[in-house]
Parts: structure tokens; sequence; C-alpha cells
């Protein structure tokens, strides 16, 4: 099992075999570590809300590949419309039984309207996901803000939880100190920082300021744990 951070919020899980993207944004990212040409192999794409730094290439991913887009019934339409094949539809609770896994979606604060060509469009509610692989639960909390319905996830006993922590648009260093105190979780990967202007962040910081509650693995772009 091997989660590798692409930069922003775009992280890639190899597990039981399949290879997951988790929202994709690589054309136009400035933190991308990869090409989104390089991409041969996705079964799925996840996406946690409709803003454009989330949605990223996951229509070129999964037109390319055949890989399944996930999302919520609003995004799904919408991925549909672009000529997605695959898609599935998924909303919050209870989650689903996947071929390498189980996969929950949980709440975000935060927005997913669509803008594009045809202008704003209605994407649903903005969410995050609970993946359970080869007996490892890793949490993408997408971009949100604190919340103190993080504090069910620490029932979920999660091993590595992927927060932003840039600010501005999400949580900011110390907001996600509290959301570690709620969640709970083993390990954390700090995203969604240094990208654009307004989401600058330290990284360092959240070491130093969760001392022993989780251990904080900053990766940089294309790194792996
Ligand atoms: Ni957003
Ligand atoms: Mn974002």
């Amino acid at each position: 099992m091997k989660v590798t951070w692409l930069g922003h919020a775009a992280v890639k899980i190899e597990g039981a075999g399949k290879t997951i993207y988790i929202d994709p944004f690589i054309t136009g990212n400035s933190m991308a570590a990869i090409k989104v040409e390089d991409i041969d192999k996705a079964d799925y794409v996840f996406v946690t809300h409709g803003h454009g730094d989330h949605i990223g290439d996951a229509v070129n991913i999964s037109k390319s590949t055949g890989a399944v887009v996930l999302a919520n019934g609003e995004l799904s339409e919408w991925f549909i419309a672009q000529g997605v094949k695959n898609v599935q539809t998924m909303y919050f609770g209870g989650g689903s039984e996947f071929d390498f896994g189980h996969v929950k979606m949980v709440y975000a604060l935060h927005g997913s309207t669509i803008s594009g060509s045809e202008g704003a469009v209605n994407g649903g509610v903005a969410a995050g996901f609970v993946f359970s692989i080869d007996g490892v639960k890793i949490y993408h909390a997408g971009d949100t803000g604190l919340t103190k319905e993080m504090e069910l996830l620490s029932d979920e006993k999660i091993d590595i939880a992927i927060l932003p922590v840039g600010g501005h648009y999400t949580m900011d260093v110390k907001e996600a100190i509290r959301a570690i105190e709620f969640i709970k979780p083993k390990k954390v990967i700090p995203v969604h920082y240094d990208t654009f202007p307004p989401i600058k962040a330290d990284p360092k910081q959240l070491v130093e300021l969760a001392g022993e509650k989780a251990e904080i693995v900053i990766l940089k772009p294309g790194e792996s744990i």
C-alpha cells in the first residue's frame, strides 16, 4: 500500500492491485509532480467537490484509462455531460464496498460550485472520503474548514489523515491541530498549501504544534509513504 502526494490536494493510492487518484489537479498545478500524459493506469478517480483545483484532470484521466469517476450526484451529472462513460454516484453515510476495499463519503465544510464555459453549475455538497484498503484507513479531507463533525472520524481509527493546511479556503495550520485532536489519526500528511499565494503555509509549524498528538509526514510532491 502506497500513498503518493502529487501536489496540492492530488493524491494517488496504490493498494489491493488498484490505482486510485483523488482530486487529480495536475494540468495547471504549479506543484504537480507528474504530467497527466504520464498516467497510463488508473482504476478509480474520486472527486471531493466541484472546484477546478479538485476536478482537475479527472475527465481526461477517465477517458484515457477507463477509470471510474466517483463523486456526489450533482458532480456525477456534470461528469456524464462531459462525456465520461464510467461514473458512479456516492452520498454521505454507510459507504460502499469496492474491489479494492471500502469507501465512505464524509462531511466537508466547503462549497462545490463548478465554474466553466456554461457558467456556475451546482456541484452539490463538498465531501471528504475515508478509504479502507489492505487494512489501512486513509482519510482525504478534500477542502474543509475546521468542523466539530470531525470528532465522528475518531470512531474510524484513521491511520493516515490527508489534511488541507493552507488557510484562506480551508483550515490553516493551527486549525489542523484542532482537527487532529478531533480525528486522532496516527499520521498526518499536510496538503493544499503553497500552490497559490493566498495559501502559503509552513508545514514544519505543524510538526512543532502537533507534538505527540500525531506523526506529521511532510512529503514533497511526488513522494510516497
Ligand atoms: Ni475548493
Ligand atoms: Mn481547493
